[in-house]
């Protein structure tokens, strides 16, 4: 990071040159990280003034108001605004309408979600307007939610095969929906995230659960955010400990006696797992296209989980965002998903030439397993081995050539397991069985 030899290039020039420049670079990179400073505290200052506990409270105050009202519902409702089982924690993030809430319901740590602060910012269901509409059957219901999912993951759905875990809960209601109902259903399906959580709910173990909702906010479970300043990417030390009364905690698999550098190695695992699932479980490959250490948390079991899905997307999607014009590459670089421009049509690839892996050796793991980072323990082989095998996987695209992805892939993880089982006071077998898990999305 810190370049203070650069000033000393030309050193025949003589020692005293060779100083100042080295103080002036100094100064500058002193003036710079001031700045940056500067920079980053007024952000902060001006958004948290929106984030303060006061606004958050109100916010879910106008939610249980509306809910008296009976103007929308959800399984959450009656413990947030009747039983008062949601003790409100702190906010969490809020920008343009995006309400980040973290708050305990029943004891266990939750993040109440929502696109939009107020229930009347989301479109209302059109059918609704109808005063004298008749009363819509779940099948009716069903057909709606299907086009909303379909337009807003992209996906040719269907009609035999919409969504259907989710769809047989909704037809198997023999009672009609309320308005209430109808329309928290539909703010909450115009909600891209949700959508997206919900329908890979009970597919996918790397993606967040929402354990319920109340009218358009919505709740998953609270995780370890990653950040890029923290030493690991996951503060490790918020693992273990059972976060409030009642909280159980899952048994854990890292803790007493194993290091710190076993459970970055078992993250790294779930990471590769986490590949291997988005690549093969599902009708379509999902990529994602902003990967960084904040999109990511971590469980108490340390299985790797998406939290912010709003890059990523499925195969048919995917082709449709990389297909622009294009005059030369560069066009053709959506964030972490690229393809390459064919200069005969000046039409960029609907294949992305680089892969989920790639970007997660480049920008995940390489900050672990980078040579100047490891300090002693640089000479062990294994080590090193990792390391070359990460560097590799960072610099190869590979999204085209499959066999050399399923190489690398298989190198890595041999590699990390070999790592874990050479690690004193490890358990083995472990990590393996998220390999055999396997859930087919039919959509
Ligand atoms: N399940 C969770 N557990 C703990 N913290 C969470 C969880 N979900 C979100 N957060 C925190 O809340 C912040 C904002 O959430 P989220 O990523 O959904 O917002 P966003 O609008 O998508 O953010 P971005 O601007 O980065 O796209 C995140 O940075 C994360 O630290
Ligand atoms: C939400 O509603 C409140 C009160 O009705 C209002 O003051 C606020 O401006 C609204 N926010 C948005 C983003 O519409
Ligand atoms: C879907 O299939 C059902 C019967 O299986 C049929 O009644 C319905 O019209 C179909 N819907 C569409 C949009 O094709
Ligand atoms: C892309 O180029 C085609 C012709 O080559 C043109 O018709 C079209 O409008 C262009 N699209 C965009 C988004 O610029």
């Amino acid at each position: 990071m810190w370049p203070p030899r650069r000033g000393c290039v030309l050193r025949w020039l003589g020692q005293r040159i060779c100083r100042r420049t080295t103080f002036l670079f100094a100064l500058f990179w002193f003036g710079f990280w001031v700045f940056l400073n500067g920079l980053v505290f007024v952000h902060r200052t001006i958004f948290s003034d929106f984030c303060t506990d006061d606004k958050s409270k109100q916010v879910l105050q106008r939610v249980c108001e509306d809910y008296r009202q009976g103007v929308l519902t959800g399984d959450l409702c009656e413990d947030l605004c009747v039983a008062r089982q949601v003790a409100y924690k702190r906010c969490l993030y809020y920008e343009n309408g995006k309400k980040v809430i973290e708050a305990e319901w029943r004891g266990v740590p939750v993040v109440l979600k929502s696109k939009l602060e107020n229930f009347s910012s989301y479109e209302s269901f059109s059918l609704l307007e109808y005063q004298d509409a008749p009363e819509l059957s779940p099948m009716d219901i069903v057909f709606y939610a299907t086009l909303e999912i379909k337009n807003s993951l992209g996906l040719e759905v269907r009609n035999a095969s919409v969504p259907r875990l989710w769809s047989q809960r909704l037809r198997e209601r023999g009672r009609p929906y309320s308005r209430a109902e109808l329309a928290s259903l539909w703010s909450l399906l115009q909600q891209e995230e949700y959508t997206f959580f919900k329908v890979l709910q009970d597919l996918s173990r790397h993606v967040v659960k929402v354990l319920g909702s109340c009218g358009h906010f919505y709740a998953v479970e609270y995780l370890i955010a990653g950040h890029a300043w923290d030493q690991n990417l996951f503060s490790l030390e918020d693992l273990g400990g059972p976060r409030g009364p009642g909280a159980d905690a899952p048994p854990s698999p890292g803790r007493g006696g194993v290091t710190e550098r076993d459970m970055v190695h078992r993250i790294a695992l779930s990471f590769l797992h986490m590949v291997r699932h988005f690549e093969n479980d599902f009708s379509h490959r999902l990529h994602l296209c902003d990967i960084k250490p904040e999109n990511f948390a971590i469980r108490q079991d340390l299985t790797v989980v998406a939290i912010d899905v709003d890059m990523a997307f499925f195969e048919p999607k995917m082709r449709d965002i990389l297909e622009q014009n294009c005059t030369s590459d560069d066009d053709c670089n959506f964030f972490d998903c690229i393809s390459k421009c064919d200069t005969n049509k000046n039409k960029c690839g609907s294949r992305r030439i680089n892969s989920n892996l790639q970007v997660i050796c480049d920008k995940i793991f390489r900050h672990w397993f980078s040579p100047t980072l490891l300090g002693a323990r640089a000479g062990l082989p294994l080590q090193v081995a990792l390391q070359r095998a990460v560097q590799d996987c960072a610099e190869t695209a590979g999204g085209e050539d499959a066999e050399f992805n399923q190489a690398i892939q298989h190198r890595l993880l041999s590699l990390l397991t070999q790592l874990l089982q050479d690690s004193p006071g490890q358990r083995t077998g472990q990590g393996d069985t998220e390999g055999r898990y396997h859930a087919a999305l039919n959509l």
